[in-house]
């Protein structure tokens, strides 16, 4: 008989501990939902009896510590100077509210572990985190402390991480599971671009849209581990948690070491299931986005570091004759900042460019009608400043080592409570004395030997630093929206995402590299906090051009904007992209707050639809020619089998000609067509041929009933 089942039940995921007989807790499910569980054998009765082994069998505990008589790894790695580094805990369980809280303590050992770990049973996402207490009479080192650890089930088979570099972010990486361990690291002091603190493992056959997917992401913005381990059980454990430096932690008596938060999820439907769930939680978690997200124009690919505030503001009323509604000033604004050697740390308006200050472009940008952002660094310094110049000690650094500067730049040590003081005085003026509706803070270099005054590492400090200054900025100034952005797309994660509005998802905007990783974005994080611009053709990173409906197509399902100088467009162009801009205004809402699923139609065409199963909006993105004279249809999973759907094509790009295009085709844009559910979802609507690199937009709506329309069958 079972003693006691610790149930945490989602709408489609349940997650079952075990409190032994013995005391132990121990997981016994994290996967399909249960009903009650009830008449379930208990862990001692039904484990084997392993052959040549500890002679007494020991529970596989949900917290594994080192020595406690498993094999696998441990949750907590410490020691105090050489000793107590073995722990044999006593286990507790506590439950407050929807929170249950797995204890160990370990008098002689001298520490105690708490684990937290929440369902929200609206989204089906754990929270997992752990705080450890030293309750030794001496220090405590501490060498890893995983936020949490979850059991995956031998059917588990492949893990989908991401790598990348400046500015190729969210690159798939997929490796199968087998008795080597997959561990991920992330070394740079920063959330970094080649690994990002978030994976999804896939159960055998699973896929976007059914099949059983297992997501997790860390929500710290700092170094951390992830990693995956087989067990003798033949279950896998899987962890994460920050990556501590050596000598990095060292708790004095009564202190205490809390982790990030780990949130992770199960999905019966494939990674668009796992990814909904996540789009829900962060939502739910962080500072609720205004609505609708406004047209942005950025000046960075526009106008670099060639800042005059004549030609500025004429930038600014080109870009709100084609409907843009915020206008966010980049690199190249303050004191002595004419490139990128120089300037970091003097956040005071270059006196040469800006005589009267930044007030007289923010007001003609108001006039205008547009709201009014401005990039920034904070923790950023260059050698070359008034800033540096007065304050050389007030960067991170070792004595003895040089500085090594990255993009020119030191790094400021937060640590430091004179430098988060300047830092705050500087933001807290900028935004008392102009009228800033939006801040993007960026972050380009990682953190090398980032030692703190007292030459100890800082990285983890720097960041709680970063973020209660971030804290502090918003809540003096509540109304001001937040982007995260970090070389593009370095620090995109969930810890930062609970103090900031949407992220830079990455410089690189060619709209078919932007496919790719909004893409990946999307399965941890969702469409509102997804800064996506149009960017010029040819593409400034890539060198390829595209057309405009391809580069709009791409960035419309985000937070739309424009990273270019809409001034050296022809006049079709701007009228062409006045277009986009309408069109983005008039379906954001149903892009940023409906779901999104994403597939592949094979033959090079990816397809993402937005909405619901009554009303959506699907953009169909081929990228290559078709291989075939007939081209493969485009299925429609989620749609609901016994209605009739009414199509329509919504994208301004250049129109079907009839005779070349298939009927149905022409009817979608002339007016609608309507199309049975189940057709579309199980046979699918037939693809015209499509150019390389172009996109198709259609909506869907649940058409009445006996309501007249064209019905087609695709082909
Ligand atoms: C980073 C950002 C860019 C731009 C530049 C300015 O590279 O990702 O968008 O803001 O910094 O220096």
């Amino acid at each position: 008989m079972a003693t006691r089942f610790i149930h945490l039940q989602g709408r489609t995921s349940s997650a079952v501990i075990e409190f032994t007989a013995q005391g132990v807790p121990v997981w016994r499910h994290w996967g399909a939902r249960l009903g009650a569980v009830t008449s379930v054998p208990d862990w001692e009765d039904t484990a084997p009896v392993a052959d040549f082994s500890l002679d007494k069998t020991v529970a596989p505990s949900a917290l594994p510590l080192f020595g406690d008589g498993q094999f696998g790894p441990a949750v907590c790695l410490a020691h105090r100077a050489g000793k107590d580094w073995v722990f044999a805990p006593d286990f507790q369980v506590q439950h407050w509210g929807a929170t249950t809280t797995l204890i160990a303590t370990d008098a002689k050992a001298g520490l105690e572990l708490r684990q937290s770990i929440e369902m929200d049973a609206k989204t089906d996402v754990l929270t997992l985190r752990t705080t450890l207490r030293n309750t030794g009479y001496a220090v405590l080192d501490v060498v890893w402390l995983a936020s949490g650890a979850l059991p995956l089930a031998p059917r588990a088979s492949r893990v989908e991480s991401f790598t990348g570099r400046y500015p190729r972010e969210f690159v798939p990486d997929v490796q199968a599971l087998g008795s080597a361990t997959w561990r991920r690291e992330n070394r740079r002091g920063l959330t970094s671009h080649d690994t990002p603190p978030l994976a999804s493992v896939l159960g055998t056959g699973a896929g976007q849209h059914s099949g059983e997917v297992w997501s997790a992401q860390l929500a710290w913005s700092g170094n951390h581990v992830q990693s995956i381990d087989l067990l003798e059980d033949g279950t896998q454990l899987w962890m994460a948690g920050e990556w501590l430096a050596p000598g990095e932690v060292r708790l004095a008596p009564g202190g205490t070491l809390e982790t990030p938060d780990w949130l992770a999820t199960y999905s019966p439907n494939g990674r668009d299931g796992a990814a909904r769930n996540f789009h829900a939680a962060v939502r739910a978690r962080s500072p609720a986005p205004v609505l609708p997200r406004p047209v942005h124009l950025n000046t960075w690919e526009g106008v670099y570091f060639d800042h005059n505030e004549a030609d500025l503001i004429d930038l600014a009323r080109s870009a709100a004759g084609l409907g843009v509604e915020r206008f966010v000033l980049d690199d190249g604004w303050f004191s002595g900042r004419r490139n990128d050697r120089a300037g970091l740390g003097d956040w005071w308006p270059d006196s040469n460019i800006y005589a009267e200050g930044l007030a007289p472009l923010a007001e003609a940008v108001i006039q205008l009608g547009m709201s009014f952002g401005l990039w920034i660094e904070p923790e950023m310094v260059n050698p070359d400043s008034d800033l540096y110049r007065a304050h050389p000690d007030w960067v991170l650094s070792l004595p003895g080592l040089d500085k090594r500067t990255a993009r020119n730049q030191l790094v400021l040590d937060l640590t430091r409570p004179d430098v988060t003081e300047y830092l705050f005085e500087r933001l807290d003026s900028l935004l008392a004395e102009l009228p800033i509706a939006y801040l993007k803070w960026d972050h380009n270099r990682a953190l090398t030997q980032a030692g703190d005054g007292s030459a100890r590492p800082a990285y983890r400090q720097q960041v709680l630093a970063n973020y209660r200054l971030l804290d502090r900025v918003r809540a003096a100034h509540p109304g001001v929206e937040i982007e995260a952005c970090a070389a593009g797309g370095g620090r995109i994660d969930a810890g930062i995402a609970l103090r900031t509005d949407r992220f830079w998802t990455s410089d690189n905007i060619d709209a078919r590299d932007r496919a790719q990783i909004q893409r990946g974005f999307l399965q941890f994080f969702p469409p509102d906090r997804m800064g996506a611009h149009v960017g010029a053709s040819p593409a400034h990173l890539t060198g390829r051009s595209q057309s405009l409906a391809f580069r709009a197509g791409v960035a419309l399902p985000g937070h739309f904007g424009l990273e270019l100088d809409p001034r050296q467009l022809s006049a079709d162009l701007r009228y062409e992209l006045r277009k986009w801009i309408a069109l983005y205004k008039s379906q954001r809402d149903r892009l940023h707050t409906g779901d999104v699923w994403r597939g592949d139609v094979g033959d090079s065409v990816h397809w993402q639809a937005h909405g619901d199963e009554r009303e959506f909006i699907v953009f169909v993105y081929r990228l290559e020619l078709s291989r075939y004279a007939y081209p493969p249809a485009l299925q429609l999973p989620f749609l609901d089998d016994t209605r009739v759907y009414r199509l329509s094509r919504l994208d301004p790009g250049a129109p079907f000609q009839r005779g070349q295009a298939p009927e149905a085709h022409c009817a979608l844009q002339e007016g609608t067509l309507d199309i049975s559910g189940a057709w579309l979802k199980t046979v699918g609507l037939a693809l015209p041929q499509m150019k390389a690199e172009t996109c198709l937009i259609i909506e869907g709506t649940v058409a009445e009933v006996g309501s007249t329309g064209r019905v087609g069958e695709g082909r």
